[in-house]
Order: structure tokens, then C-alpha cells, then sequence
């Protein structure tokens, strides 16, 4: 699934809605809680984490849960190289990396094709591109052009050598922001297996938002449940509800969940796929 190679990030149980807030460390996803463990996440319950980017407190405006102050840990997808990328964006569920990345890309790229319209004019942002999986296989089966947005520098510098197009540039989210603010539109954004794993993912929703043009299309993979990497407890749930929250700005088209045939039992039971159309 997405993101975790050493740390394990799974899918999130369905079990863990009944503590509101799930915390798994490295290696800890089979284990029970303990009660002190269950009692921090009822205390916690329904409240956002508190993430950091190294020191510093990002939105200290936000409510920050009095008993459980976590630190959003983003330098989980840096990493040294395209195998270490590729272990940390598809982590063996029961299923090789490998097999994986040749099995569901081309699936997952079917899925897309169906869902948009993509042409050689076709301008559309892969919104945490990671190394650029399906950039480069989108921009292989159609000849569109892909700016590939990642919060990780490693992950955007190793994309440029893996997709290998003058079609595909990337970015940090916050030159899109600048763009966006200067009238730049695409047609259509994609993101696959990115706001499970965003600090706040409202903010992600609006910026794609504000970067697709009127009635753009949006197709999105994720897992039902939130994994938000953290220093002190590895991938946690705060229980937010992705699909609700890109409802509101986004009408569902079309979604189902991966088919096993094309990957691991977890993954076919735990994710979801959705197309969506933005709201006028
Ligand atoms: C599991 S990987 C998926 C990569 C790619 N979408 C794929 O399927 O091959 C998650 C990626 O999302 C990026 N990411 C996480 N939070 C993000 C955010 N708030 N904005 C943009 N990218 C983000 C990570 O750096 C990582 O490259």
C-alpha cells in the first residue's frame, strides 16, 4: 500500500474506528492495545494531531489535543534512491514491491483512462507523484503533459530521472499554490495513495481545488482509513473521512475498490477508488 517500507505503514483496521484515533509503531500492526493506550485514544478522540515540520508548530491555531501532542513526520518519504522509493510507495501487502508496481500501474492507469479524458493536449497534475509512477505511464499511453507535485525533494529530484519526459516537470505544493494564485488551470489531478498519509488534508483538497480548471475531473486511490506518519507513534488515524471531505467540494462520479485480481486481498478490502467532478 502506500507509503511506509520500514516504518509498515497498512491499512488502518476497520477495528481502530472504535478507538477514534489508531497509533501503530513500526512492526505493531497485528498488536492488541494496551488500555493505556486505548484511554489516550478516546482522550484524543476526534482531534487532530499536533504536526510540526522539525520544530516548528505549523498551525498553532488549530485545536491541539491536551493529553497527545504528535509530530508530523514527513521525512519518511525521503529517501536515497528509485529501489527505496519504490519500496516506500508500495509496500508489500502480502504482494511483492515489484510485483506490485508491475501489476497495479498499468490497472490503476486503466482506471484512470476510463474515469478521464486524456489527450495529447491534456494538461493534469499528479498530486503527490512520488517518483512518478503513473505520470509516466499516463504520459506513455496518451502523450499528455503531467506536473508532478510532491511534498518530498528526493521524491521530486528522482522523478525527473524515472519518468524521463519533457512532459513532466515537478514541484513542491507550494509552487503550485504560486501558480494557482496567477491563474494557471489544469484539466484534470490525480492522486494515488497521497491524502491518507497528508497532516491536513483540507488544505490539499482546496489547493486542488483551486487548480483545476471549471468541471475538472479528479480520480483518486486511498485507503479508507487516514495512516499520517508521526515521530512518536509511526502511521496514525485521526479518523478524518477523505471521501466525505472531497464531497464537499467535489461531486462523486464513479468508485469501487481495487480488483483482487490485480492486487493484494488488504488492499482490494481497505482502499477505495473514486472520480470526482469539481463543483461549479
Ligand atoms: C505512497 S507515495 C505515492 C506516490 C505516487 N502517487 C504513486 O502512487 O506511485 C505518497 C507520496 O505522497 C507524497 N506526499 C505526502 N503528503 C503530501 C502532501 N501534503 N502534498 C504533496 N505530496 C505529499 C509523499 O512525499 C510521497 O511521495
Amino acid at each position: 500500500m502506500p507509503a511506509n517500507g520500514s516504518l509498515d505503514c497498512v491499512p488502518v483496521p476497520k477495528r481502530s474506528r472504535l478507538a477514534g484515533l489508531a497509533a501503530w509503531g513500526p512492526k505493531l500492526t497485528e498488536r492488541p492495545f494496551t488500555t493505556l493506550e486505548i484511554d489516550v485514544m478516546r482522550a484524543t478522540s476526534g482531534k487532530p494531531i499536533t504536526p510540526t515540520w522539525g520544530d516548528a508548530v505549523v498551525s498553532p491555531h488549530r485545536n491541539m489535543s491536551p493529553t497527545l501532542e504528535l509530530t508530523y513526520n514527513p521525512a519518511v518519504f525521503n529517501v536515497a534512491d528509485i529501489p527505496a522509493a519504490m519500496r516506500i510507495i508500495l509496500t508489500p501487502e502480502g504482494v511483492p514491491t515489484e510485483q506490485r508496481w508491475r501489476l497495479e500501474t498499468p490497472y490503476v492507469a486503466d482506471l484512470i483512462g476510463k474515469e478521464i479524458e486524456i489527450t495529447p493536449n491534456t494538461l493534469l497534475i499528479d498530486y503527490g507523484c512520488g517518483i512518478g509512477r503513473i505520470a509516466k505511464e499516463l504520459i506513455a499511453r496518451h502523450g499528455c503533459r503531467v506536473i508532478g507535485v510532491d511534498i518530498s525533494p528526493s521524491m521530486r529530484a528522482l522523478a525527473v530521472t524515472y519518468v524521463q519526459s519533457d512532459r513532466f516537470f515537478t514541484c513542491p505544493p507550494q509552487m503550485l499554490d504560486a501558480m494557482i494564485n496567477r491563474g494557471v488551470t489544469v484539466d484534470a489531478a490525480i492522486s494515488i495513495w497521497v491524502l491518507q498519509h497528508c497532516v491536513f488534508p483540507d488544505e490539499d483538497i482546496a489547493r486542488l481545488r483551486g487548480a483545476l480548471k471549471t468541471a475538472g475531473r479528479l480520480f483518486i486511490l486511498n485507503n479508507d482509513d487516514r495512516a499520517v506518519p508521526t515521530i512518536e507513534r509511526g502511521w496514525v488515524s485521526d479518523g478524518l473521512d477523505i471521501k466525505t471531505m472531497l464531497s464537499r467540494d467535489f461531486v462523486l462520479q464513479t468508485e469501487g475498490r481495487p480488483a483482487l485480481e490485480h492486487t493484494s486481498g488488504a488492499i482490494a478490502e481497505l482502499t477505495f477508488w473514486a472520480s470526482f467532478q469539481k463543483r461549479g
